[in-house]
């Protein structure tokens, strides 16, 4: 809860007048009934006109004060609720920006996705629903039992069973149906990631031939959707009837046992109209409160949800030392001392096992090694996309966590395995890495990466719009956009994460001796499937399940590392058939 209030801050106003306004509202309302009873007792019995004027234009003002207040209760409700979301969204966005990819992991982006618009959503209808019936029915309640009461106390008994008997069903209904509401908010969680997903893939899906499976895994959801929203609205639909009924009995029993005491002398006729109208108010705002529970219970998965992104621990920061010394990697030498690491998801197997790893400044480092044996790994610990279990990495002497985020990954350019354009033009994109970079140093960065020529062969050239994820680009375009983009940032550090994997051979050479010549002061991390892609390096690391099991440079390994001749050879070989 106390989570929440930093976002209600700025609408402050909103939450206190929307309570006040209801509270002018129910007083005119409750007030109506008393008014009109006098109305019948005294002006009509007593043919006193000029009473019944004053009386009923008292009425008339009561009703438009009333009208104001609610009107005005309903604009500060919508006000504060749609405020409070807008604020709580940026605040989810803004946190969610901050997590590390071990954060990101334990979540899944779907589920982030579906926290940031449905549960907020639940949220704000909860919040507005708070603001406009929350003060209104308890104090609904109240006024009216008291003045029934007063009216005529001889017939409060039939409200005091009246009232239990409607809570109780209430409460029996509720507590079958609100298990059914927590159920039907995970059903659509099912159905929101299936979609989500579904949509993020909808490419495979139709090279594979696999709509009418999807279809089927859709309609499986959507129809346990629909069991379980049908169950729990047919309970919810009893409340109607239960409602009507016991309102329905009371104000015949109000009429007989009032009847009896009119006839005796005891009451007037206007007080036994307005105590039946007090009766309905009463069984009203009870209806109304059990609208709010169930509303309440509904949201409060929905709430949890969001609480628990609110919550979530940032794994990777900046420590205080990094801020105070304010260091920035600049010569690009990188050290792994004793570095092992888990993912978090995965429980308790290392992926890597002691690495010990020197990269000097300015030097080419290869890595090779099968799928799986951590070479992605390895490099995402060097930006601090994770950080390692134990052991130091070091930039330039320094251990990364020392460096602030935004000076460790400024100085640390990365091309990710699964590299991502945004929708945007082609400079949007190369520049994103560095705004303030030249047209010069944009058009210097794309021929290093091989991409100067395609981008001119656009009719736009820098200036074609990219589709959301860069669809409209091939996939060896896009990973030398990608390179651009790396370059661009002028790092100390720069790695090549497979990023070359959909780029022809003679590009793939083009774009390493664009490298060389221009980025002689940066040191190079490249992993790649292609031996060739990797021969002219200063080191080469053999990894195999998280271990470097050989390093050196091409000679040294082809003499002295048996898995190393292995892989030389089978690629020879390849090459050989290949041709
Ligand atoms: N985000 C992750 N969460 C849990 N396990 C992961 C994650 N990424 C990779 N792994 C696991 O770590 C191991 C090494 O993966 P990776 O570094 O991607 O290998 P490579 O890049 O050499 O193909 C694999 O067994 C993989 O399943
Ligand atoms: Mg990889």
């Amino acid at each position: 809860m106390k989570q929440y209030f930093r976002f209600v801050k700025k609408y402050k106003k909103a939450f206190l007048l929307a309570p006040l306004l209801v509270m002018v509202d129910v007083f005119c309302e409750i007030v109506q009934p008393e008014l009109m009873s006098r109305i019948v007792d005294l002006g009509i019995q007593q043919r006193d006109v000029s009473y019944i004027l004053r009386t009923g234009g008292l009425m008339l003002a009561l009703s438009l004060l009333a009208i104001i207040g609610n009107v005005g209760n309903i604009w500060y409700s919508s006000q504060g609720s749609v405020g409070f979301v807008t604020e709580l969204r940026k605040g989810l966005f803004g946190k969610i920006q901050q997590f590390s990819f071990a954060n990101i992991d334990r979540f899944s982006s779907a589920s982030l996705v579906t926290r940031l618009t449905n549960d907020v959503n639940i949220l704000q209808q909860v919040v507005m629903m708070s603001l406009r019936l929350l003060i209104r029915g308890p104090l609904m309640l109240v006024f009216a039992v008291v003045i029934a009461v007063r009216i005529a106390p001889g017939l409060g008994l039939i409200i005091a069973v009246a009232i239990p008997v409607l809570m109780v069903s209430i409460f029996l209904l509720l507590r079958r149906g609100i298990p059914y509401f927590v159920q039907m908010q995970g059903k659509l969680d099912n159905l929101n990631g299936a979609v989500q997903e579904n949509l993020t893939n909808v490419r495979v899906i139709k090279s594979f031939v696999r709509e009418s499976f999807e279809k089927k895994k859709f309609s499986v959801s959507n129809e346990e959707l629909m069991t379980i929203s049908i169950r729990a609205s047919s309970i919810v639909a009893l409340i109607m009837p239960v409602m009507q009924l016991v309102m329905n009995l009371s104000i015949v029993a109000i009429v007989w046992f009032g009847g009896n005491k009119i006839m005796a002398g005891k009451l007037q006729v206007g007080q036994l109209m307005s105590f039946i109208s007090y009766v309905t108010q009463i069984l009203m705002s009870l209806m109304m409160l059990s609208v709010s529970v169930m509303t309440f219970s509904r949201a409060g998965a929905s709430s949890r949800r969001i609480l628990e992104v609110l919550d979530a621990e940032i794994d990777i920061t900046d420590s205080p030392r990094a801020a105070r010394e304010d260091r920035r990697p600049l010569r690009g030498k990188v050290e792994f001392i004793g570095v092992s690491f888990k993912y978090h998801s995965t429980g308790e197997e290392y992926v890597l096992k002691n690495i010990h790893l020197t990269a000097e400044a300015g030097q080419r480092v290869a890595v090779i090694g099968a799928t799986g044996s951590a070479k992605s790994t390895l490099v995402q610990l060097i930006p601090r996309l994770y950080d390692v279990t134990e052991g130091q990495v070091l930039v330039d002497g320094l251990d990364v966590r020392d460096y602030t985020l935004s000076n460790l990954r400024n100085g640390v350019s990365m091309v990710l395995q699964q590299n991502e354009l945004f929708s945007g033009t082609i400079r949007e994109n190369l520049k994103w890495g560095n705004p303030l970079a030249t047209e010069e140093e944009l058009i210097a960065a794309a021929r290093d990466a091989q991409a100067d020529d395609f981008i001119s062969s656009f009719p736009a050239g820098y200036d074609t719009v990219l589709g959301q994820g860069g669809v409209n680009v091939s996939g060896g375009q896009k990973q030398r956009l990608c390179i651009a983009r790396a370059l661009l940032k002028k790092p100390a550090i720069l790695i090549l994460d497979d990023s070359t994997s959909a780029v022809d051979t003679a590009t793939e050479a083009r774009i390493r001796e664009a490298l060389d010549r221009h980025l002689r002061q940066t040191t190079t991390f490249i992993i790649a499937q292609r031996i060739g892609s990797i021969l002219s390096a200063d080191k080469i690391i053999v990894l195999e399940e998280g271990a470097i099991i050989a390093s050196g440079s091409h000679e040294e390994l082809l003499k002295s590392s048996q898995a190393y001749q292995e892989i030389y050879y089978s690629q020879q070989e390849k090459e050989v058939t290949a041709s």
